[in-house]
C-alpha cells in the first residue's frame, strides 16, 4: 500500500467513525420532478419519456429534532456581477433572483446573500449589487466571498454589508455566517504585486498561484466553538460558509484548508447543516454529524471536479451552453410544520434533452474515501 493511500485509510477511518453521521432522526428523502411538459401533458410522446426527467430539480426533506419551527429562507449567491458599462448578462440574472425571492409567497423569512456579489471586487461592482438587492425588502444577511474581498481586502464589502463571522438564533435554530475568504496568508506583499494583480490571481478557478487562501483561521475557529459553547448539542445549528466546510477540490479551493478543525468543534452538535456557494453546484455530502449542501449560482455553473465529487450527491446533468439560463438559478429552504428542511433548487433550465446517472467526471462514487490535504505541501497549516 502506497503512503497516500495509508493516509487516506487512516483518515477515513478517524473522520467516518463507525455509528457516526448527522442526527438519524433526519430522514432524507429525494424527489424527482418531472419535466413541466409532462406535468402539462404537452408535446411528449411516449418515446422521448425516458428523456423527460429532470434529475436536477431536487427537493431534499429533512426531519429535524423537536426544537425548531417552521420558516423559510432564501438563498442566492455567485452573481459574480460586472459594472453595467461591461455587460449586463450577469446582472439581469441577479436581477431576475432577487425579483423572484421578493415575490416569494409566504415571503422568507430572511434572504442569505451567500458571496462573490461581485467579479473583480470592483467598488462600482460591489454599490452596484447593494443597489440591485434593494429590490429584497426582506432581512438581508451577507458573507463574502473571494471575488468581493481582494481588490481592497474587504473594504468596501465590510463598508456595505457589514462584517461577518455573525450569528443569531432564529425560531430555535442557531444560525452563522462565517467569512471563508478573509483570512489568507499575504502571497503578494513580498511580490510587490498590485491589488489588481492580487485580485486577478483570487478570481480564476485554478487558485494554486494564491495558495489555500480559503480557511477560517485560528481566530474564527476559536469564535466558532465560543458561538456555540451554549447551545444545546441536539439543537439545529445552521452554518453558511462561501466555500465547502470539507475537502472538495482544494486545487480549485472547492474547500477551507481547516474543515477538519471546523468538524472537530461541531462534532459534539447532532444536528448540523452547511449550506454554501461557491462551487457553483449541486452537491451533498455528510461527513460526522454535519451534511453540506452545495448551492446554485445565478452566473454560471462550474463543471464538477475531476475528483472527490461526494458519493451523496445526485449531480446535474451537463448545462446546455447554449441557454444561458441553464444549471443556474438559486434556492428556498422551508424548515417545515412537521420538522422537515426542504432545499429546492429554483434552477431556470428551459428544457432537459436529456438524463444522464452521473455527470462525466464523478469519478468512483462507490469506493470513495477522504482524501489527505493535497495543499499541506504548500502551506502546512
Ligand atoms: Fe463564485
Ligand atoms: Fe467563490
Amino acid at each position: 500500500m502506497s503512503e497516500i493511500d495509508r493516509m487516506r485509510r487512516h483518515m477515513d477511518a478517524e473522520l467516518r467513525k463507525p455509528g457516526e453521521h448527522p442526527d438519524r432522526s433526519t430522514r432524507i428523502t429525494r424527489r424527482t420532478f418531472l419535466h413541466k411538459t409532462f406535468l402539462t401533458g404537452t408535446a411528449v410522446g411516449a418515446g422521448s419519456a425516458a428523456f423527460g426527467w429532470l434529475p436536477l430539480v431536487n427537493t431534499i426533506d429533512m426531519a429535524f429534532g423537536a426544537t425548531a419551527q417552521p420558516f423559510k429562507f432564501a438563498w442566492i449567491s455567485d452573481t459574480h456581477l460586472y459594472p453595467k458599462s461591461v455587460n449586463t448578462r450577469f446582472v439581469d440574472k441577479a436581477v431576475r433572483a432577487f425579483k423572484e425571492v421578493q415575490a416569494m409567497d409566504p415571503p422568507a423569512d430572511f434572504l442569505i446573500f451567500g458571496g462573490d456579489l461581485a467579479q473583480l471586487g470592483d467598488p462600482v461592482e460591489l454599490e452596484l449589487g447593494n443597489q440591485l438587492l434593494k429590490e429584497v425588502k426582506i432581512k438581508k444577511v451577507f458573507i463574502p466571498g473571494e471575488h468581493d474581498w481582494y481588490l481592497d481586502m474587504g473594504k468596501t464589502w465590510n463598508k456595505l454589508f457589514g462584517q461577518s463571522p455573525w450569528r443569531f438564533d432564529h425560531k430555535g435554530v442557531r444560525i452563522i455566517g462565517l467569512d471563508t475568504v478573509g483570512s489568507a496568508p499575504d502571497y503578494w506583499s513580498a511580490k510587490k504585486m498590485s491589488p489588481k494583480e492580487r485580485m486577478d490571481h483570487m478570481s480564476v478557478l485554478d487558485g494554486t498561484v494564491a495558495g489555500a487562501w480559503s480557511g477560517l483561521g485560528n481566530k474564527q475557529l476559536q469564535w466558532l466553538n465560543d458561538a456555540l459553547a451554549d447551545w444545546p448539542k441536539g439543537s439545529p445549528v445552521i452554518i453558511f460558509s462561501h466555500t465547502p466546510l470539507y475537502e472538495y477540490y482544494p486545487p480549485w479551493n472547492f474547500w477551507v484548508r481547516d474543515w477538519r478543525e471546523v468538524h472537530e468543534i461541531v462534532r459534539p452538535y447532532t444536528s448540523v447543516t452547511n449550506i454554501h456557494g461557491h462551487v457553483h453546484q449541486v452537491l451533498y455530502n455528510e461527513i460526522g454529524t454535519m451534511r453540506s449542501i452545495g448551492m446554485l449560482a445565478t452566473s454560471w455553473p462550474w463543471p464538477y471536479a475531476p475528483t472527490g465529487v461526494p458519493a451523496l450527491t445526485k449531480p446535474m446533468v451537463r448545462v446546455d451552453p447554449g441557454d444561458p439560463f441553464d444549471g443556474v438559478g438559486w434556492g428556498s429552504l422551508s424548515f417545515g410544520a412537521a420538522e422537515r428542511i426542504e432545499n429546492d433548487y429554483m434552477m431556470w433550465r428551459q428544457d432537459v434533452l436529456a438524463e444522464s446517472q452521473v455527470d462525466s467526471g464523478t469519478g468512483d462514487n462507490v469506493n470513495q474515501i477522504l482524501s489527505p490535504r493535497i495543499a499541506d505541501g504548500m502551506w502546512p497549516y
